[in-house]
This record gives C-alpha cells, sequence and structure tokens, in this order.
C-alpha cells in the first residue's frame, strides 16, 4: 500500500502528492499549495487541536475508542494492581521499570529532595487564609525557580535532571504546606523514611500524636491514584507544559504554568466541580431534573465526557473499585450512590450515548478525597502532584527532540483590512464607553 496522500486543488487544477507517516500528513507540507507565487500556501485550521498531533511521543499510550491506556506499553490496570508511584514514576520518566536497587536509589533520591528552603514558608505565610490550593501552588512552585537559578540551563541534562527530582520531590510538601495553611495548621516536615505517600499523608493530618500512622487501606488508595493521574499524553496542561518549555522557560515556571492549565473546571479542576454537583444534586429523587437541565444545555454534567475518550474511561473503571475499599475503612460516602444514579441513568439516555458521553476520571475521584477528609478545592492538587511526573516527562521528551522548536501556532485573520491613523480630535465618536 503507498502511504501518501493525493491532493487536487480546484482553484487551480493543480495536483499534489504527500507522504503519509503514522497516519499523519505534515501541515508545512500543505503550505506548498498556493494559488499563485504571492499566494503565502495553505494552512490547517484546527481550534483547539481537535484533529493535530503536535508531538511524537513515547510515554503514553491513548486509544480513546476501546478505552486503552498505557504508560510506556504497560496497560495502566497492571501498574495501578502492582506498583507504588514511584516506581511508575521512574518508569515515565526514564522509560523502562527499575530493577530493585534502581528503584532504592530513585526512592531514596525523590525523598532526599522533599524538603524546602525554610524561605518557602515564609512566603507561603503571605497567603490569605482562604485562598485558594490550587493559587498557592501555581505560585509557589513559580517561586522555585528563583531559589534554584541553575534551572535556566536547560540545555544541560544533568542540570535538567536535578530539576526533575527536586520537583518530584517537593511537590507533596508544598500541597501538604497549602492544606494546612488553610487550616491554620504548623507544617509537618517531610519524613523520608516514610515513602512518597506515607510522608505526604503525614504531612497532611499529623497533629499532635507522638507518631502519625497512616491507614494502609488508605494509603494504598492514593498511590493508587497517584498511578492513575501520573500522564495522559497531549492534554490541555501537558500541552501548555510543552507549549512554554518549548520557549527554554526554566521548569519551575513552565510547571507552574501547566498546574495553572490543569485548574480550570474542564480539565483538572472539574473533580472539585464534580463534588459541588453532587452537593446541589443532594438526592436521586432530584437526578432526573438535573439530566433533563443537561440536556437543553443549561449545564454540563462535570466529570462526564472527555476529548478522547469515546468509551468507559478506564481510569474511572479503577477508581470505582478503590471507592469501595476506601468506604470499608472511612464508612459510605453518601454522595456514591447518587454517583452510581447519575451514571447509571446518563449511560442509558440517547443524548449522552449518541454523544459517547461517560464518566471520566474526575466523577469518582472527588468522593474518595471527601471520605478521607480533603476539602473539595484540595482535590485538583491531588491530581497536580502526580502529574508533575508526566509534565516533566513529556518536557524532558520534548529538550531531546530534534524537531523541537518554540511552540507558535498560525492565526487566520479576520481583523480589519489597512486604515490610516487619524488623531483623537478628528475620530467621529460612536458611542461613549463609560464603565
Ligand atoms: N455534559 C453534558 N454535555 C456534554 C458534556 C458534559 N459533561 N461533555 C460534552 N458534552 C456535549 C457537548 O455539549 C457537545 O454536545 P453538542 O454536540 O450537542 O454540541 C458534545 O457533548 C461534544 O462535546 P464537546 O464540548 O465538543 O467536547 P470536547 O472534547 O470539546 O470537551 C470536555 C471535552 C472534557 C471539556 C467536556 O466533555 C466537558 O466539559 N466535560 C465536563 C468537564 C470534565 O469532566 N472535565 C474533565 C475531563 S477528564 C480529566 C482531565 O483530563 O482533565
Amino acid at each position: 500500500m503507498e502511504e501518501t496522500l493525493t491532493i487536487i486543488d480546484n482553484r487551480t487544477n493543480l495536483t499534489y502528492t504527500l507522504p503519509i507517516q503514522q497516519g499523519t500528513v505534515r501541515a508545512m507540507d500543505l503550505r506548498q499549495i498556493k494559488t499563485g507565487p504571492d499566494d503565502f500556501g495553505l494552512m490547517t485550521y484546527d481550534p483547539a487541536f481537535m484533529n493535530t498531533a503536535a508531538c511524537r511521543s513515547a510515554i503514553t499510550y491513548l486509544d480513546g475508542e476501546k478505552g486503552i491506556l498505557r504508560y510506556r506499553g504497560y496497560p495502566i490496570e497492571q501498574l495501578a494492581e502492582h506498583c507504588t508511584f514511584l516506581e511508575v514514576a521512574y518508569l515515565l520518566l526514564h522509560g523502562e521499570l527499575p530493577r530493585l536497587e534502581e528503584l532504592d536509589c530513585w526512592n531514596q533520591e525523590i525523598m532526599a529532595h522533599s524538603c524546602t528552603h525554610e524561605n518557602v514558608k515564609k512566603f507561603m505565610e503571605g497567603f490569605h487564609y482562604d485562598a485558594h490550593p490550587m493559587g498557592i501552588l501555581i505560585t509557589t512552585v513559580a517561586a522555585l525557580s528563583t531559589f534554584y537559578t541553575e534551572s535556566h540551563n536547560i540545555a544541560d541534562p544533568k542540570i535538567r535532571r536535578r530539576q526533575v527530582v527536586r520537583l518530584v520531590g517537593k511537590m507533596p510538601t508544598l500541597a501538604a504546606y497549602a492544606y494546612r495553611h488553610r487550616l491554620g495548621l504548623p507544617y509537618v516536615s517531610p519524613d523520608p523514611d516514610l515513602g512518597y505517600v506515607k510522608n505526604y499523608m503525614n504531612m497532611l493530618w499529623k497533629r499532635l500524636e507522638p507518631k502519625y500512622v497512616a491507614n494502609p487501606v488508605l494509603a494504598r488508595a492514593l498511590e493508587v491514584l497517584f498511578i492513575l493521574h501520573a500522564d495522559h499524553e497531549q492534554n490541555c496542561s501537558t500541552s501548555t507544559m510543552r507549549a512554554v518549555g518549548s520557549s527554554n522557560a526554566d521548569p519551575y515556571v513552565t510547571c507552574a504554568a501547566a498546574i495553572a492549565a490543569l485548574s480550570g473546571p474542564l480539565h483538572g479542576g472539574a473533580n472539585e466541580e464534580v463534588l459541588r454537583m453532587l452537593d446541589e444534586i443532594g438526592e436521586k429523587s432530584h437526578i432526573p431534573a438535573f439530566i433533563e437541565q443537561v440536556k437543553k444545555g443549561d449545564r454540563k454534567l462535570m466529570g462526564f465526557g472527555h476529548r478522547v475518550y469515546k468509551n468507559y474511561d478506564p481510569r474511572a473503571r479503577i477508581i470505582k473499585q478503590v471507592a469501595e475499599e476506601v468506604f470499608e475503612v472511612t464508612g459510605r460516602n453518601p454522595k456514591i450512590d447518587i454517583a452510581l444514579e447519575l451514571e447509571r441513568i446518563a449511560l442509558s439516555d440517547d443524548y449522552f450515548i449518541k454523544r459517547k458521553l461517560y464518566p471520566n476520571v474526575d466523577f469518582y475521584s472527588g468522593i474518595i478525597y471527601q471520605a478521607m477528609g480533603f476539602t473539595p478545592d484540595q482535590f485538583t492538587v491531588l491530581f497536580g502532584i502526580p502529574r508533575t511526573v508526566g509534565w516533566l516527562a513529556q518536557w524532558q521528551e520534548m529538550m531531546m527532540d530534534p524537531e523541537r522548536k518554540i511552540a507558535r501556532p498560525r492565526q487566520v485573520y479576520v481583523g480589519e483590512e489597512k486604515r490610516d491613523f487619524l488623531p483623537a480630535t478628528l475620530r467621529e465618536q460612536t458611542e461613549l464607553v463609560t464603565a
């Protein structure tokens, strides 16, 4: 089979043959298609990147039609069942699962970087008591750039790697400080011996007891949730990471930009919105009226739908199981029953069937987080901690990509034609705009 595409330009009757590689044509190959020497050449128009591959990546494989997700070839289900989060982080960042001694070193290396400079605590204190933790996270991660000034040297692989380890190590600490800041509790320093997830739990929930002991079922649940959120190929925040990183900005400010993208309610912020929605629905009997509002287009069913998944999100399936395990310890969060009923009704309704709308990763995660004791404003932070690994893996991959260039899309200009300047006194007053 010949891997080419033949195009006839009906404006000129000229024929072009373009190579097809891995199911794509190069947009730049279209530029040769012109109506004359002054024509710029054909471009693609793809707002929101509905059908544009912006990079070649070997990290995460996603088949949205079949509901398949793999990190470096490994099915997400197997990783969630057998791995620790840091093992998966190693896999995403290095390409292979670590051998035992490599895993030991990696665990130690990451945990050695869990501490932050004392000044981080000082500027964290400047935040208002009800500052949203995502705002705190964006700011403090960006601020790390001023502590590690070597990080601007993004061309040096050793320096790059050091920042990766620092960021992965420090994210739970920053997140836990943001959590305790909100509650007015003193910050708890990291304890590297506890490991990544239990140390995070200790920094969150230790009070006056001499030793906080994390519940193993809850610790494992958090570990699995971290694994499921670690990467998801070219989503909005990862594309932000690549776009900002492509300008050679340092990884801290780049990561802060990715966290900002994640915070939006259509992306990672959806988990917080799901809880608010379930609160608002209140009880099962209100669901049909709510679904009617959604179908009328008055609102969205948060935690449903996905740009790529047109089938059940495999992460949501695992999270549903984890929820039951967590409820064995915490007691059942009554919102799960509203969520299950919402899912049942939605999946049998034509509106959702036609549009292939299924629960996504955010639909059930918040219910677990709430049962564990998190308030909804912390949920997206819980997405951001593990996703930092994915952002950094994608950033590292981009830095080594021989095709790397600054991200700079084109536009279709639809504004005024050329017109001449008039001084203010001569401009016609059409409408007086007041505040
Ligand atoms: N509730 C009701 N209708 C929906 C929903 C929803 N959650 N999602 C999509 N639709 C409808 C949409 O109105 C459109 O209908 P029509 O064809 O009649 O105009 C159709 O389904 C296609 O939707 P779209 O907006 O073109 O799809 P998209 O790929 O641009 O958006 C999405 C994807 C995730 C932003 C969207 O599904 C959504 O807003 N979902 C709710 C927010 C959410 O749960 N986000 C988390 C995403 S998963 C975690 C992550 O990666 O962040």
